[in-house]
C-alpha cells in the first residue's frame, strides 16, 4: 500500500517569537507549496497562534507538542485539545519521550492523551521508543510493543488508522548517533506486524510510522527508503530551514 510520507519538525522548547515567525516565514517559502509529502511543524504552545496564521496560505500543518485529556477547568498549567484546535492545530506529538522521561508521563496518561484528541478531530502522532540501556538488554522489542499496545488502548481500527507513530530510540535522540538503517527498519517492521495482530493487514498497512532520532538532511533518504519508514520527526535539524526543506525533499 502506498503510505504518502508524512515530515514533522518538533521544536521543542526553542525558539522565541521573532526566532518562530521568520523559522515560519522561511518554511513557507521553501516548502509551502510541496503536495507530494505531508509537512508539519509543532512549535512550543505560546507560539501556535502566530506560527498558524503564517502557515495558513502553506500546505505545512500545525502541531502541537502534547495535550492534556480533560476539557477544560481547574488544570493550571494545561492546555485542552479544544483549545488546540481553536488555534488551527491538525497534529498534536503524544508521549514524546522527553514527557516519558523528563516529566514521568506513563503509557496510561499518553493513552488518554491519544483519546481525547481523537475525539476532538487532532491526529495523534504516538511516539515510542527504547532506552540504550533497554536497547543493550535486548528489550527493545518488548518496550516498543508495551508502549505501542497501551497507546492505542481502547481505540477502534478505524481510529488506529488515523494515528502515526513515531518510533524514536531513545539514545539516537540529540546524540547525532543515527539508528542504522537496518536497526529502524526491523523495529518499523515490527510496529506494523503488531498493528496488524491488533487490528488488522490493511490497518496496520494504512498506518504512517516516522523515525526520529538525529534526522538530518544528509540521513533522511536512506531512512525514508525503508519499506516500513514512511516519514520522519525530525528535531533539532528541523528549527533550520534549509535542513528541515531538504528533508521534506528527500520524501518526494
Ligand atoms: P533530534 O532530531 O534532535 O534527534 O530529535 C528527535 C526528536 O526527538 C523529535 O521528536
Amino acid at each position: 500500500m502506498d503510505r504518502k510520507p508524512f515530515i514533522a519538525g518538533n521544536w521543542k522548547m526553542n525558539t522565541n517569537s521573532a526566532g518562530a515567525a521568520e523559522l515560519s516565514a522561511a518554511l513557507v517559502e521553501r516548502i509551502g507549496a510541496v503536495a507530494a509529502v505531508d509537512v508539519a511543524v509543532c512549535p512550543p504552545f505560546v507560539h501556535l497562534a502566530v506560527v498558524g496564521e503564517l502557515l495558513r496560505p502553506s500546505k505545512i500543518a500545525l502541531g502541537a507538542q502534547d495535550v492534556f485529556y480533560e476539557n477544560d477547568g481547574a488544570f493550571t498549567g494545561e492546555i485542552s485539545a479544544a483549545m488546540l484546535v481553536d488555534v488551527g492545530c491538525r497534529y498534536v506529538i503524544c508521549g514524546h519521550s522527553e514527557r516519558r522521561h523528563v516529566i514521568g508521563e506513563t503509557d496510561e496518561l499518553v493513552n488518554r492523551k491519544l483519546l481525547k484528541c481523537l475525539t476532538e478531530g487532532l491526529l495523534p502522532i504516538l511516539c515510542v521508543g527504547e532506552l540504550l540501556s533497554e536497547r543493550q538488554a535486548g528489550e527493545t522489542r518488548d518496550v516498543v510493543s508495551r508502549q505501542v499496545r497501551l497507546g492505542l488502548e481502547g481505540l477502534s481500527g478505524a481510529d488506529a488508522g488515523k494515528v502515526t507513530i513515531a518510533y524514536e530510540p531513545v539514545w539516537a535522540i540529540g546524540t547525532g548517533a543515527v539508528a542504522t538503517v537496518d536497526q529502524a527498519q526491523e523495529v518499523h517492521k515490527m510496529i506494523r506486524a503488531l498493528l496488524a495482530e491488533l487490528y488488522d493487514t490493511p490497518t496496520a498497512e494504512g498506518v504512517r510510522i516516522q523515525y526520529g532520532g538525529s534526522v538530518k538532511p544528509g540521513n533522511a533518504a536512506e531512512l525514508l527508503a525503508c519499506k516500513d519508514i514512511d516519514g520522519c520527526l525530525v528535531g533539532g535539524a528541523s528549527l533550520k530551514a534549509d535542513d528541515f526543506a531538504a528533508i521534506v525533499q528527500a520524501g518526494m
